[in-house]
C-alpha cells in the first residue's frame, strides 16, 4: 500500500550543487540518492513493520528500533501497522544481498531487499537519516529514494587480540560498531609471538601457557603478585562458548568472522607451550612481551601438521564462514636454516630453498582446509617460494602482492601498510594515543584507492576489497582501541562501500559532524585528538607567537583570547598570531559551523613558549619513530614519548635561548622490547661519565658544543618520569640536539618535554 503512494510522489530537481553533492548525511555514501518533494515525520507513533512472518526482517526492524530508541530516544514499537498509521515497512522483493531500495515519502518509510543483509543496512541507512539532524525526539525526514549497493563484497577489519586481549564485551561492540558503517568482515588475529588467544580442548597448553604473559619492563617484573609470588601475568583467551556467542552475534550484524592462525611464523606462544612443535635447539619456556619479529617457526615434522590439523578442525567447528587465515608473514628462515631435521626433510621432498618449503609448508594447510571445505588466505609473503594454488592473498607490503595475486589469478584483499594500518598515530598531537609515530590522518585513510591501476577489467575480479588493520602491540587497553579505529574506520568504510565516483572528501568531511554526533550520542568513542585544536607558542619579543593545529583538512580552526567557548562565528584562524604572555587561547574546529570536537583552552605563559614535549621535537634522523608509552607506573597516568628506537636522539628547533639560565628535562625509560634480530648492534651511544648516564646538550648539531649536562642518577630508580634541571646559558636562537649516553640499550632513556627556564620564570 506505501509503495504505490510513494511512487505517485514526484521528483524533485535537484537545485544547487552543494545540494547535489552532499544528499542526505549518510555514511558510507549510498550509491544513488535522489531527493522527492516533501518530507516524513518520524516521531513514537511510527511503528516499523517489518514482512509478517520473516524472522530476518523482524531483527532488522528490532535493530532498528534499539538504535532509535538510544541515539534519539524515540521508543517506536515493532508490528504490522493499523490502517492510516505512518510505518517504517521492512518489505522483500527487489535488490539482492546486500541491496536495497530506501524510499522517504510523506506517508511513510519503505526499506526493500530481497536479501536479509540489504534489509539490516537499509535499516541502519533509516536509522542514520533519522539521527541526520541534532537533538532528540521527532525527526523531520526529507523525502527521497535510496538505492544501494556495495562496491566490495570485502569490507573489513582487522582486530589483533593476541598482542593485547579484548573482552567478549569489547569485541560485541567493535561489531556493532562495523555494522553501523555497514562494514561485513572481522578478520581476527588470534594467534601470535606474544599469546595465543583461542580455547583448544585438545590442546590446553596454548592456553594455559600462551595466553598469559608477565609485561616487559622494570615497572612490570616489579609488580608482585600475592597469589604466586611472581611477577603478574596479563592476558586471557576467549573459550568455545565464547566465540561461538561472539560468531553469532557477528552474524546476526551481517559480518563474517575469519580467524587468523599464524603459520609458520609468529609462533612463539605455541611453542613455548608445546616445544615439540618448534624449529629451534631450545625451545622458550613462556610467552613473551617482546614485540618485533621472533624468530620462531613451527618445525615441518608431520606431528606438527597433525597437530595444526587438530586446531584446524576446532577452528572451523567454531567459524561457519568460508575463510580461515593462516599468516604466513615475516617468517624469517633463520631456524629452519639451521635446523638437520628441517634441512633432512627438505631434501628428502626436493625442496630446493626455505622459501620454496614456506610454499609447501602453506600448501600443507591449504589442503587441510579444503578437506575441511574452507578457503585458505595467508599475507602476501605467500606469493614467495610458490603461492597455494586456491590461496587468497592480502596484500599488506604495499600493493604488489595484490597485483601480482589478481595476475596469477588469485583473489586478493587490500590491505597496505601504512595507510590502512590503524596502529599508526592518527595525529601528532601529545593526546595521541601510543602507536607507530607515523601519522596516517583520517585524509589518508580515505583517499585510499584499493583498485589497483596495473590490473585489466577482469583481474580486477579479483579484488574482493579492502581492509584496515589494528595490531595492538601498543594498545595495551581496549578502550584506546576505539581511538584508533575511528573515525578512520568510518572512512575505510566508504572507499569499501561507496562507489568510486561517489568518492569525494570535501562532502564526507560535510557528512563528519553528523557522523560524530552519532557516535556520541551512541555513547562510542573516537580519537577525538585529531579533531581538537592545540596551541603551540613560541616567543616572539616580549611576547608569543601562537600556532593553532590540528583538524588539518577537515575543519576550520576558530579562537578566542577572553576566555570564552568558540562559536562558529569567533575569529577564524589562518596564520600564526601574536599575544602577549599570560592570554588564553581557547580554540576549537568546525565544519560548516558543527563543532569537531570539544574545545581546547591554553593558557599562553613563559614556560609554555620555551617547552617542547618529545611530540613537538624533530627526531634527529628519518628512523622509524614510536609513540611509546612508559612502563611505569604500572597502575595510573603513564607519559608518552615519541623516540626512533634506532637513534633515540631529539632536536629542539629554532630554540629562543635569549635570557635562559637553565634546562629543565622530564625524562624516562622504556624497555627496549623488540625483536630486532643483528640490527640491535647498529643502536650506537656516547658512554657514560657517571655510573648511570647523563642528558647531553648540544647546540648548533648532534656534533655540536655540550651546553648542558643533566646527570641521570636521580631518575634512576624511578618507573615512571622524572625531572631534571641543569644550568644553561644561551644567546640568540640555535637548535638544541638531546641524546643521553648508555652502555646498553636496556632500558632506553627517554625525553618526555623540555622546558628551557627564563630569569623570569624561575
Ligand atoms: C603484517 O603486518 N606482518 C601482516
Amino acid at each position: 500500500m506505501i509503495r504505490s503512494l510513494l511512487l505517485a510522489t514526484a521528483a524533485l530537481t535537484i537545485s544547487g550543487p552543494a545540494l547535489a553533492a552532499s544528499g542526505a548525511p549518510i555514511t558510507p555514501a549510498p550509491a544513488s540518492d535522489t531527493p522527492r518533494e516533501g518530507a516524513f515525520v518520524l516521531d513514537a507513533r511510527t511503528v516499523i513493520a517489518p514482512a509478517e512472518g520473516d524472522a530476518q526482517a523482524q531483527a532488522s526492524a528490532r535493530y532498528l528500533a534499539d538504535l532509535l530508541a538510544r541515539s534519539r530516544g524515540l521508543k517506536l514499537t515493532v508490528r504490522q501497522p493499523k490502517p492510516g498509521e505512518r510505518a517504517i515497512m521492512l518489505t522483500r522483493g527487489g535488490p539482492q544481498g546486500e541491496t536495497y531500495r530506501l524510499e522517504v515519502a510523506p506517508q511513510g518509510i519503505a526499506i526493500s531487499s530481497s536479501g536479509d543483509a540489504g534489509l539490516f543496512y537499509g535499516a541502519i541507512t533509516a536509522w542514520q537519516l533519522a539521527t541526520a539532524t541534532p537533538g532528540q525526539g521527532p525527526a523531520t525526514i526529507p523525502a527521497r529514494i535510496i538505492d544501494d549497493a556495495p562496491r566490495f563484497g570485502w569490507r573489513g577489519l582487522m582486530l589483533d587480540s593476541a598482542r593485547h586481549f579484548q573482552s567478549v564485551a569489547f569485541v560485541k561492540g567493535l561489531i556493532d560498531r562495523m555494522a553501523l558503517s555497514k562494514l561485513n568482515t572481522l578478520h581476527w588475529h588470534l594467534t601470535d609471538d606474544q599469546g595465543w588467544r583461542l580455547e583448544i580442548k585438545k590442546y590446553p597448553r596454548l592456553t594455559e601457557v600462551g595466553a598469559w604473559r608477565v609485561p616487559a619492563g622494570a615497572a612490570a617484573a616489579a609488580d608482585i603478585d600475592p597469589r604466586t609470588g611472581k611477577p603478574r601475568v596479563v592476558g586471557g583467551y576467549y573459550t568455545q562458548d565464547e566465540v561461538r556467542e561472539i560468531v553469532a552475534y557477528a552474524a546476526e550484524r551481517h559480518i563474517a568472522i575469519v580467524p587468523e592462525i599464524e603459520t609458520p611464523g609468529h609462533a612463539h606462544a605455541p611453542i613455548a607451550a608445546y616445544p615439540q612443535l618448534g624449529s629451534a635447539a631450545a625451545a622458550p619456556t613462556a610467552t613473551s612481551g617482546d614485540w618485533g619479529v621472533f624468530p620462531y617457526l613451527y618445525n615441518v615434522d608431520e606431528t606438527t601438521f597433525a597437530f595444526l590439523d587438530d586446531v584446524l578442525t576446532e577452528v572451523v567447528a567454531l567459524f561457519p564462514g568460508r575463510y580461515v587465515h593462516v599468516g604466513g608473514d615475516e617468517a624469517v628462515k633463520d631456524q629452519w636454516k639451521s635446523n638437520p631435521a628441517v634441512q633432512a626433510r627438505m631434501k628428502a621432498l626436493h625442496i630446493g630453498s626455505e622459501a620454496q618449503l614456506q610454499g609447501w609448508f602453506v600448501s600443507r594447510i591449504e589442503q587441510m582446509l579444503k578437506a575441511k571445505g574452507r578457503k585458505l588466505i595467508g599475507w602476501d609473503e605467500i606469493l614467495e617460494g610458490g603461492v597455494a594454488p586456491d590461496a587468497t592473498v592480502m596484500s599488506w607490503r604495499g600493493t604488489d602482492g595484490a597485483v601480482i595475486a589478481a595476475k596469477l589469478g588469485h583473489d586478493t584483499i587490500l590491505s597496505p601498510a601504512p595507510t590502512l594500518y590503524l596502529n599508526h598515530r592518527q595525529t601528532n598531537s601529545p593526546e595521541e594515543m601510543p602507536g607507530r609515530g607515523q601519522v596516517i590522518g583520517l585524509k589518508d585513510v580515505y583517499d585510499y584507492e584499493p583498485m589497483p591501476a596495473a590490473l585489466s577489467p577482469d583481474q580486477q575480479h579479483h579484488v574482493l576489497g579492502v581492509q584496515a588493520n589494528l595490531w595492538t602491540e601498543h594498545v595495551r587497553t581496549e578502550e584506546r582501541a576505539p581511538l584508533m579505529y575511528y573515525p578512520r574506520a568510518t572512512a575505510l568504510a566508504e572507499t569499501a562501500w561507496s562507489p568510486a565516483a561517489r568518492k569525494d572528501w570535501s562532502d564526507f568531511a560535510d557528512r563528519l559532524p553528523v557522523e560524530l554526533d552519532r557516535y556520541r550520542g551512541l555513547g562510542l568513542t573516537f580519537g577525538e585528538a585529531a579533531l581538537k585544536v592545540r596551541a603551540l607558542a613560541q616567543p616572539s619579543g616580549a611576547g608569543a607567537q601562537v600556532a593553532l593545529l590540528g583538524a588539518e583538512d577537515v575543519g576550520e580552526i576558530r579562537y578566542t583570547t577572553d576566555g570564552s567557548v568558540p562559536t562558529a562565528a569567533s575569529r577564524p584562524y589562518a596564520q600564526p598570531f601574536e599575544a602577549p604572555l599570560g592570554t588564553l587561547v581557547t580554540a576549537q574546529a568546525f565544519r560548516n559551523g558543527r563543532a569537531l570536537a570539544p574545545a581546547t583552552a591554553t593558557r599562553i605563559d613563559a614556560r609554555a613558549v620555551r617547552t617542547r614535549v618529545s611530540q613537538d621535537l624533530k627526531s634527529c634522523t628519518e628512523g622509524i619513530v614510536l609513540n611509546l608509552e612508559d612502563d611505569g607506573p604500572v597502575r595510573g597516568d603513564r607519559a608518552r614519548f615519541l623516540v626512533d628506537i634506532m637513534n633515540p636522539c631529539w632536536i629542539y628547533q629554532g630554540a629562543d635561548l635569549s635570557g635562559v639560565v637553565a634546562i629543565e628535562a622530564v625524562v624516562g625509560q622504556i624497555p627496549f622490547n623488540f625483536q630486532i634480530g643483528k640490527d640491535i648492534e647498529k643502536i650506537k651511544f656516547r658512554p657514560p661519565a657517571t655510573p648511570e648516564g647523563e642528558l647531553e646538550v648540544r647546540q648548533g648539531s648532534c656534533q655540536g658544543a655540550v651546553v648542558a649536562t643533566l646527570p641521570l642518577a636521580p631518575a634512576a630508580a624511578s618507573s615512571g618520569v622524572t625531572v631534571l634541571k641543569a644550568p644553561l646559558k644561551g644567546v640568540g636562537r640555535a637548535d638544541l640536539c638531546f641524546t643521553f649516553t648508555q652502555k646498553a640499550v636496556e632500558p632506553m632513556w627517554v625525553i618526555d618535554r623540555v622546558t628551557l627556564v627564563t630569569g623570569h620564570d624561575r
